[in-house]
């Protein structure tokens, strides 16, 4: 079962298809995208967009996962994606986030996570909905203070990207929050 489709000002979020990898092996394949996220192979081999692609229909029909394509509503390019890691027990979800290099500081980021937000707590009725980012991302903790998540917390040396071990930075957001936030 796909993703449903998302529309935003300047985006529509929509499930990825295998014709999106070759797109996505170039997009993701620079190493300042993959450098900074916590898990996006590199090098980005053939094949590899292919399996991530295959698997993503079948994590949100088991409640495990939802990815989207970010694309720009004016021309349809694909530009990025944006998940949600969902344990559902917790009724919370994280969320992750990439965009070609070519895309970056257009708010493009931060307008795709507020439109996650609304279908975290509205379609999935989920109650909190968290990130991480590397101190040395400061643009990605950007989005999450942009979108009304709080800084709750560094957890020291807790992810090994490459070789040495370094702080994650978690924010945070809860739906009594969010509903605030929106004035819903
Ligand atoms: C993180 C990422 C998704 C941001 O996407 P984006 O579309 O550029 O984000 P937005 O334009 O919505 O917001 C970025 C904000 O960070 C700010 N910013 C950018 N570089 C910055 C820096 N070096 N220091 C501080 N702020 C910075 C921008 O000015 C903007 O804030 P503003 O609107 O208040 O001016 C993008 O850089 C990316 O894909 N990086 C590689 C993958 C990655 O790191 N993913 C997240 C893993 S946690």
């Amino acid at each position: 079962m796909p993703v449903p489709t998302l529309e935003t000002k300047q985006l529509i979020l929509r499930a990825f298809t295998l014709a999106d990898a070759k797109r996505v092996q170039h997009l993701a394949g620079a190493f300042v995208v993959a450098d900074t996220t916590g898990h996006m192979p590199h090098p980005y081999k053939d094949g590899m967009a292919e399996e991530w692609l295959g698997g993503l229909d079948s994590e949100f029909e088991h409640g495990e996962g939802a990815t989207f394509a970010i694309t720009l509503r004016a021309t349809g390019e694909l530009i990025g994606a944006i998940g949600l890691t969902i344990q559902s027990h917790n009724k919370r979800a994280e969320m992750g986030y990439w965009l070609g290099v070519p895309y970056w500081n257009h708010g493009y980021a931060s307008e795709a996570a507020r439109a996650i937000l609304q279908f975290a707590f509205e379609q999935l009725n989920l109650n909190r909905v968290y990130a991480s980012h590397f101190p040395r991302n400061p643009a990605s903790g950007r989005v999450m203070q942009k979108i009304g998540m709080k800084y709750e917390g560094t957890l020291r040396q807790h992810f090994v990207r490459w070789t040495d071990p370094e702080d994650l930075v978690y924010y945070g957001i809860l739906k009594s929050e969010w509903r605030r936030t929106t004035n819903l």
